[in-house]
């Protein structure tokens, strides 16, 4: 209760206007970054002496502005003396997401740091939120000071979006991944400056959700971030999920769209090089409207060699960074998308026509179709029981296919020094209002992974029992590399929590989060290669899509 009444001063706490050192009412503390630097942030205090030092729009790139839009990041320059890190940083620019009252500007490259003891050397989080890699910030979808009583430094990040971050001509000259190159960059700020926060640059974990989660896993197959971390959690989402990256094939389309954006804003030249000085430019806010139906996402491109090739061949080849993942999804995130009002269920042809609109775009796929329908469905033909398992079909084709065809190669790679652990999160806050058989949405295990967060009601025992247990597995994963570790889950005082055991291929465990947590094996395994063959069917040009079977 006590660390809850804290998370709401946290709240309170003004991070708008810094007046002058000694007329700061608010506790600062200053951190030493070498070569002269200093950063001054806060030191917050709660009833109970759970202590956080805040460290607020740090500086790791060169705004990318001018000549830099559309380029690599650049390390930000060193300062010298004390520099403020009281109040938060722009975001970066975007179209509808975070209203807040967060101030919107290309000149968004900053990141946040969280710790409970600047003196220490304690495992470090690094945070990517998601947004479907048009929006949200560092500041939107989870609060980096909640991780910090577990004994963890969370570090949190903003990154350019949209036009800003993935804008390319399919060509060498803009290849897209500036986003991504700021998330490579930002971990290497870490690397470089972590311990000067009590933060230890040799147990570095990257977590993420939604599209975090996508570039969570993107950032495990890049050639260019080996040795930045040793851990990675996904949470709904991963590179080999159909919308995680730009598909094969669509070179000249994502050309085409780009130029298309590039006219509406008066840039209809012809080369790629003369359309590129045009949009450096061109005012940030317009080009986010032109560009709004514009591919932005990341792609394979050799030029930076962010992705030299697609995460499913990466994987396969054994060619991504050999590190210990905690992934999964939770029961009910396509849910949004289905309507039952009459509430009789989905009929065996009501589910068929469902899986068919969903491989749409692909196509030769009368067989796959039934597959897909054979492996959910088998003989069953209640309404009612269709609807769930429809419902868990579309978590599978959003996310969760894309996450066990990922843990599947991790763990076929031979490698015994990583482990592996999946998860599908069941527990439904107390006040959800949707029907049961919705299950759990988009983003609600953040309320308990971040617990707890001032932006979530934790009305009952279990609301409260259930984020104290995913908490304490997550940050044992950032600690140990293990959620349940035995030393641990014994220990007096903490949660008691399942003993959740690896994914394995001969043992594939999955943990069902819930108020009591249950280790049961992966109840579909005739999915494991069906999902493979859809993810291989969409890295395939579309027009060369064998025949399946
Ligand atoms: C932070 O605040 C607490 C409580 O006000 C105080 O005891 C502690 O000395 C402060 N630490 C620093 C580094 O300022
Ligand atoms: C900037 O600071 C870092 C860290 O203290 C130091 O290693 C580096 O030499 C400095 N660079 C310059 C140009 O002073
Ligand atoms: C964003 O803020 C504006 C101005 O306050 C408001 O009109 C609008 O409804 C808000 N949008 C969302 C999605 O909250
Ligand atoms: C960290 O350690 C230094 C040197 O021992 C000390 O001066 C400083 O007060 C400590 N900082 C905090 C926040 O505890
Ligand atoms: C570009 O647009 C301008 C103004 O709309 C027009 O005058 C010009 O001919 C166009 N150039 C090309 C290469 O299409
Ligand atoms: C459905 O199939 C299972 C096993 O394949 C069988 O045990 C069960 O009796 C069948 N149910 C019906 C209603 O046919
Ligand atoms: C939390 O409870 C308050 C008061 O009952 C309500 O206004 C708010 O919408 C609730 N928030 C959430 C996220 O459920």
């Amino acid at each position: 209760m006590n660390v809850y009444v804290f998370l709401l001063l946290l709240g309170s706490v003004s991070v708008s206007i810094i007046a002058q050192d000694v007329e700061d009412p608010r506790q600062t503390v200053v951190v030493d970054l070498g070569a002269n630097q200093r950063l001054k942030g806060l030191n917050v205090s709660s009833p109970s002496s759970v202590k956080v030092y805040m460290f607020y729009g740090i500086p790791y790139a060169i705004p990318p502005v001018g000549n830099l839009r559309f380029q690599p990041p650049k390390p930000a320059l060193n300062w010298s003396g004390i520099r403020d890190a009281v109040s938060q940083s722009a975001i970066c620019s975007q179209f509808t997401f975070d209203n807040l009252t967060s101030v919107k500007s290309e000149d968004c490259l900053y990141l946040n740091v969280f710790t409970p003891d600047v003196n220490a050397s304690l495992p470090v989080l690094m945070w990517i939120h998601g947004g479907a890699y048009r929006g949200g910030s560092a500041y939107s979808d989870v609060d980096g000071a909640t991780m910090a009583p577990q004994g963890v430094v969370a570090v949190t990040i903003n990154y350019r979006l949209g036009a800003m971050g993935f804008l390319s001509t399919g060509d060498d000259v803009m290849p897209g991944n500036y986003g991504m190159l700021d998330q490579v960059l930002a971990l290497k700020w870490v690397q470089k400056y972590i311990s000067a926060f009590g933060g230890d640059p040799s147990q570095v974990t990257i977590g993420g959700q939604s599209a975090g989660a996508f570039i969570v896993s993107l950032l495990v197959v890049s050639p260019l971030t080996k040795g930045l971390f040793i851990r990675a959690i996904m949470e709904s989402g991963s590179s080999l999920s159909l919308s995680a990256v730009e598909r094969m094939g669509s070179g000249n389309q994502v050309r085409d769209s780009t130029l298309r954006s590039a006219e509406r804003v008066g840039c209809n030249q012809t080369t790629s090089a003369e359309v590129l000085q045009c949009l450096q430019e061109v005012n940030v806010d317009e080009l986010m409207l032109a560009t709004l139906d514009a591919s932005l996402v990341p792609r394979v491109e050799s030029k930076f060699g962010f992705l030299p090739d697609y995460p499913l061949n990466l994987l396969k080849a054994g060619h991504y960074n050999k590190v210990d993942t905690l992934q999964g999804t939770n029961s009910g995130e396509g849910s949004a998308f289905m309507q039952d009002p009459e509430d009789d269920g989905v009929t065996r042809q009501e589910f068929r026509n469902a899986v068919k609109s969903q491989l749409e775009s692909f196509s030769n796929t009368e067989e796959l179709v039934q597959e897909l329908v054979d492996a959910y469905t088998g003989n069953e033909t209640d309404p009612l029981v269709l609807r769930s398992i429809l419902v868990q079909e579309l978590v599978d084709w959003v996310f969760g296919g894309g996450s066990l065809t990922e843990i599947i190669k991790y763990t076929k790679t031979p490698d015994v020094a990583t482990k592996h652990f999946l998860y599908q999160f069941y527990y439904r806050i107390s006040g959800t209002k949707t029907p049961a058989w919705w299950g759990v949405d988009h983003s609600a295990e953040l309320g308990f992974v971040f617990y707890p967060n001032s932006r979530y009601n934790y009305s009952t025992a279990d609301d409260r029992a259930v984020g104290r247990q995913v908490q304490t597995m997550w940050a044992n994963f950032i600690k140990y590399g293990d959620p349940t570790p035995t030393s641990v889950q014994t220990s007096t005082g903490g949660p008691k929590l399942v003993k959740w055991e690896p994914f394995t291929p001969d043992q594939p465990n999955l943990l069902e989060i819930n108020v009591v947590s249950k280790l049961v094996t992966y109840p579909r395994p005739l999915l494991i290669n069906l999902y493979e063959k859809i993810i291989e069917l969409a890295n395939t040009p579309v027009q060369r899509i064998p025949i399946v079977g």
